[in-house]
């Protein structure tokens, strides 16, 4: 059985970041992108909540933005359909999921297979899904982290691309735990889109391999 491959791109890259919250992983992006060290431009910021923070800063920065309200489609569907014309007509190489709140249909998933990612603030694939540093306190494991994958149908569970860990300490509360990984998140999301637009991920089956 052949295996499929896929290798990014190296390229100067054109980046959508999708939020709905306060955009600190979008902030870590956008300063490694002004220091010249991710060979990409930020082409897009679009977001679900129009006065998200994070979204209010890309406006700020002067950022292209693009808001679309859920409540103006029938379905997700019809709503991600939207978002696939607007991400189709700026040529967008890859879109960044940064807190992000809606979860992505399938066929957008596979519209755009190996072009998008994620961030996650637990070691996928243990606790995916929502509230996941307090899911961790309370599970008892010594150690949480961040993890960055690639994104598939199934919610938390694509390719991983970097992962970084941290310890839990015993007298952590979800926000001390929560922001030793945010930390962390920081430095590890820059670094995967880096590596993407080095054109230095190569995907072979759900192994992601760093080359040279
Ligand atoms: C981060 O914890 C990230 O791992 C998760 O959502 C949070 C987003 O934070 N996907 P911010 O909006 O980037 O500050």
């Amino acid at each position: 059985m052949t295996e499929d491959v896929f290798q990014s791109p190296k390229k100067r890259g054109r980046i959508a970041i999708f939020l709905s919250g306060r955009g600190s992983n979008f902030i870590a992006i956008h300063k490694a992108i002004e220091a010249g060290e991710i060979n990409a431009d930020i082409a897009l910021v679009f977001s679900n909540k129009k006065q998200a923070p994070g979204f209010l800063f890309a406006q700020e920065q002067g950022l292209e933005t693009l808001y679309l309200r859920p409540k103006s489609f029938p379905d997700r569907e019809s709503y991600d359909q939207e978002i696939a014309r607007e991400i189709q007509a700026r040529d967008i190489d890859l879109i960044v999921l940064a807190g992000y709140m809606r979860i992505i249909t399938a066929p957008f998933c596979q519209q755009f297979l190996n072009r998008i990612i994620n961030i996650h603030p637990a070691l996928l694939p243990s606790f995916p899904g929502l509230h996941v540093q307090q899911q961790a306190m309370d599970w008892g494991v010594r150690f949480s982290g961040a993890t960055v994958h690639f994104v598939v149908p199934e919610v938390d569970m694509g390719p991983i691309i970097l992962q970084a860990v941290v310890p839990v300490l015993q007298d952590d509360t979800e926000e001390t735990l929560s922001s030793r990984i945010l930390k962390e998140e920081h430095n590890l999301y820059p670094a995967a889109v880096k590596l993407y637009f080095e054109g230095r991920l190569e995907i072979r089956g759900r192994r992601v391999f760093l080359l040279d």
